[in-house]
């Protein structure tokens, strides 16, 4: 068996549907219950879902061996695994973002709300700007709405998000999509299973 860990939620439902279309399906995964492992014994995969923040580091230490995973997840945690191929599903950027009305006062130091502190610091180490990280865990948007930061680094996908919060994009730090990735050793291992599903799905997003 080959253990894919799938990020829950709207972009592992795409990934999964991908898959399943390159001749990895596994039916019992539309079960409606709590079950976090499902397996196709058929065809040698079982999927592990897993919070989307959380999918590297399972590859990582091996308890999966393959994932997909957001960019943005792998330039904040830096995770050592093969990032093997672009799914371009889930795109978006990382943005620097403040609320319509905002000026930046470059005379103090600025406050960065963010699910994404080390992206954060990278990116305002590069402008040499100073800055103090105020690390939040979701709603980043609220936290310049409320006082609590001057501006976020955060996701941008459509943007609606934004909009409804009366924010706006100040600059674009980095472009994300999801990333199909390997455990260092589990690669070795299954090498021409894993190439072969790389294969399949590069074809797919010609
Ligand atoms: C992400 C991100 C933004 C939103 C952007 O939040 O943090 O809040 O999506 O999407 P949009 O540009 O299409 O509106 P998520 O849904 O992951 O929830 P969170 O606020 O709990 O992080």
């Amino acid at each position: 068996m080959i253990n894919i860990a799938l990020p829950k939620g709207r972009l592992g439902d795409k990934v999964y549907e991908l898959f399943s279309s390159i001749g990895y399906d596994c039916k019992s995964i539309y079960e409606d219950n709590r079950k976090l492992v499902f397996e196709n014994k058929d065809n040698g995969v079982r999927y592990l879902l897993i919070k989307p923040s959380d999918v590297a580091i399972y590859v990582e230490y091996g308890a999966a061996d393959i994932g997909v995973v957001g960019k943005d997840v792998l330039l904040e945690t830096n995770p050592d695994v093969y990032e093997l191929c672009d799914l371009n599903l889930g795109k978006c950027h990382l943005c620097v973002a403040a609320p319509n009305d905002y000026v930046e006062n470059t005379g103090t130091v600025l406050r960065v709300a963010t699910k994404y502190p080390n992206v954060a610091k990278a990116y305002y180490r590069s402008k040499n700007r100073e800055i103090e990280i105020i690390k939040l865990n979701g709603s980043i948007e609220l936290a310049p709405i409320l006082g609590l930061s001057d501006v976020i680094v955060d996701i941008v996908e459509t943007g609606t998000t934004l909009v409804e919060n009366n924010l706006k994009v100040i600059e674009k730090v980095a472009y994300s999509s999801a990333r199909f990735i390997a455990n260092k050793s589990s690669f070795k291992f299954n090498e021409q299973k894993i190439n072969l599903m790389v294969g399949k799905i590069n074809d797919k997003n010609i």
